[in-house]
Parts: C-alpha cells; structure tokens; sequence
C-alpha cells in the first residue's frame, strides 16, 4: 500500500491518496473512513452501481459503516445543476445534514459531480473519492476541481474543493471498456511528456494486464499531478496550466466532431500537433518529436479525424479557447521529453499564425480521411 500526503496552499488541507490493490474490499477499509462522518452517502452512476456499488455499500455496512447509497444515470450529460439540486433535495429529504461524510465512487463525472454537491451542501462536508476509471484515478479525483456542465459549456460551475481522501484501488479497471482506457492512457502519456521523463521510458513497456506495472504507472501520475497542484492549486501561478498539453487542440477537434471522437483520441493527436508546434517554435528536437510520435502510435488509438475538421474551422476553435489572448491562441509548448517552457512563469505562449497553420495542416494530412 503506498500512502501520498498532498498539501495544498491556500487551505493547507492535508489531504491523503491511499493506492492499493483490492483496498475498496479489504478487511481494514473502514479505517479510511475513521472520523470522517457520522453518516455516510455513497454515490456512483447506474453502471458503477451494477458492477461494484452495491457490493461496497454492503461491505462498508458490514464493516460498520452508517451508509446509504444513491445512484444516477451514467454519462457526461447528467454533470449538471438540475443532477446536483435532485441529489441535494434527496439528502435533506432523508435528513442528511453537517455530520456527513460523502463518498464518491466512479469515473470522472460521479467525482467532479459529487466534489461540488459536498463543496456546497451544509457549506461543506467531508468528502471521500474512489475513481473507478484510469482517467479519474490518475486526473479528475486528484486537484480538487469539482463542477458540473451548463449548456453554455462544460466545467462553469465548480469549486476547488479538495477531497479528505482518495482511494485507489486498481483492481477496479479489469471492466473497463477500450474506450475508457483510451482515456486514461492518453492522460497517463501526458503526464510523462510534460514532467517525467522516467515515466516516458515506463511506458515504453506498457501492459495494462500487469497489475504491479499499473500499480507503479498510477502512483507516478498522482504524484505529478499532485506535485503540480501543490504549488498552483488555484490555476493562479500559471504551472497548472501545463496540465492543459494537447488539451488546447483536443477541445478543439471534439468541438468541431460533436463530441463523437473520443476524449483520448483527441488527446493522443492534441499531444502530436503540440509537440509538432513546440519543434516549429525552436524548443523541443525533432529526434524527441520522433520519440513522442513512435510513443502515441504504439497504444492502440485510432486517430482518424472525419471531413468536418479543416483549417478553416480549426482557427475558428481555437480562438475560443481560454487560454487564448488577443486574437492569438497560446500553447503549452515542450522543452524536451519530461519538461515544458517556463514563458517566465505562465507556461503557455502565443503560436504565430503561419506556425499554427502549418502544424494543423501536417495534422490534417496525416490523420484526417474518416467520413462523418
Ligand atoms: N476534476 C478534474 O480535475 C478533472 C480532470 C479530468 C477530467 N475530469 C472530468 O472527468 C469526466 C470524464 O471522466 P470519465 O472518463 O471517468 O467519465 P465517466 O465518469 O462518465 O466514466 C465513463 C464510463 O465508465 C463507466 N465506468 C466507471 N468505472 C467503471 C469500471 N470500473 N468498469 C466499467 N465501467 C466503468 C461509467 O459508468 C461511465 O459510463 C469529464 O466530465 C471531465 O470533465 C475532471
């Protein structure tokens, strides 16, 4: 079992990640739960309920816990306020109040979801995640955002609410589906490129079926991502920023796909054409592009991208972007394999047009083809 203490500036909020094989079924599990709550409320979408959550409310029952479980719809649709107000009026209707301790099983939506309702509910309690999905165990349970969707965009409302504690347990991934993987692994890749270059030569070896492997995988990606929000938990120094590497691209691309294109697919080519820009702005060697590129194409990522993607709409995108500052839309760029360009702090900076252009255009030969 390995144990990471995460401090977080301005709360000073200790806040604990315990990584564990079978920890969620162990024998000692209600000791994570020692004076966290009197009461507790467990949450995970309809999916999750059916292949773990039942079984864990009994096994925390069981071991002693006073605990309900509520459960949801699965998808990213149901990350909004009308979720989040149905679960409160819930809660209140079966008297939960201060004394409870939440506990949020599921992928990235039950977690971010669920972190915002114990933000808010009685002005905060006690809140407990267990990420069932690569992308929550290695992302979205680690850093304290929380939030739902409006239909203006995703992410609007949220706090930074850092959870008490974080159980993962990788034995909950043998369910996962391709595409969930696919997620997580471009995460996984990420972290490699933008802090570690040990993790990079991990990866080399990828094989998700080894559960020591995995294990070790898992607990490089918490601890840079904990490493990076340590020093910039509210996106307020700038090095959270590089966190956001081939996102600025990928958003793009799942915009202009309706969202059809997986989150790891755009991600894996987001990461390529970033890379492809930090080559062209003089920073990263081309033989570490060759490197990256040999990388992303040995996990098993489709990347096609269909006809509705052109240059045209590209540009359009990404001047929506928020990173973008006076027309100009600014990347996190690699230094080499491992490290990002300080830019004095901000960790991103504008691309010239021409530069951006030509890096859309190699993308577009090489992956675009699919139809819609
Ligand atoms: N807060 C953050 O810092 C942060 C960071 C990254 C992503 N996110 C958010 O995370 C969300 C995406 O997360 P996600 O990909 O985990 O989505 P998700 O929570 O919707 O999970 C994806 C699917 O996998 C299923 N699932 C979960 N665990 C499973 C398991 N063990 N076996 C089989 N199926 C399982 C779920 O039921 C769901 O259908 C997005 O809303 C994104 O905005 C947040």
């Amino acid at each position: 079992m390995r144990r990471i203490a995460i401090g977080l500036q301005p709360q000073l909020k200790r806040v604990e990640a315990v990584l564990s094989n079978g920890l969620l079924f162990s024998e000692s599990i209600a000791g994570e739960f020692r004076r966290l709550g009197h009461r507790f409320a467990l949450f995970c979408d309809d999916r999750v309920d059916s292949l773990i959550g039942k079984k864990w409310c009994s096994h925390l029952e069981k071991a002693g816990l006073q605990i309900d479980l509520f459960s949801f719809p699965s998808g990213e649709q149901e990350k909004n306020r009308e979720r989040k107000a149905a679960l409160e009026d819930l809660l209140f209707s079966q008297k939960f109040g201060k004394d409870t301790c939440m506990i949020a099983l599921g992928g990235g939506v039950t977690t971010d979801l669920i972190g915002y309702l114990a933000s808010t509910f009685c002005r905060g309690v006690p809140l407990v995640l267990a990420p069932t999905t690569l992308l929550g165990m290695v992302d979205a349970a680690i850093g304290g955002k929380t939030g739902v969707n409006t239909r203006f965009g995703k992410n609007l409302l949220g706090t930074f609410y850092p959870a008490d504690k974080i159980l993962i347990d990788s034995s909950m991934l043998s369910s996962l589906s391709p595409s969930e993987w696919t997620s997580g692994s471009a995460e996984v890749i990420k972290y490699a490129l933008i802090r570690s270059p040990q993790l990079f030569q991990l990866l080399r070896n990828w094989n998700s079926k080894d559960m020591a492997y995995l294990d070790r995988i898992i607990h490089e990606c918490v601890l840079i991502k904990a490493q990076v929000v340590e020093i910039d938990f509210e996106e307020k120094t700038g090095l959270r920023r590089i966190l956001n590497f081939g996102h600025t691209i990928a958003h793009a691309l799942e915009l202009l796909e309706n969202y059809e294109l997986s989150h790891g697919e755009a991600v894996a080519i987001g990461m390529l054409v970033e890379s492809y820009i930090s080559v062209k702005m003089g920073h990263l060697p081309a033989a570490e592009f060759a490197q990256i590129d040999a990388m992303i194409r040995s996990f098993a990522f489709a990347l096609v991208l269909s006809k509705e993607v052109t240059l045209e709409k590209m540009r359009d995108a990404l001047l929506s972007d928020k990173k973008a500052a006076k027309g100009a839309v600014r990347f996190v760029q690699l230094e080499k394999i491992g490290a990002c360009m300080s830019f004095n702090g901000e960790y991103c900076a504008s691309v010239p047009q021409e530069i951006l252009e030509e890096a859309i255009s190699w993308m577009l030969a090489k992956f675009s083809g699919g139809s819609k």
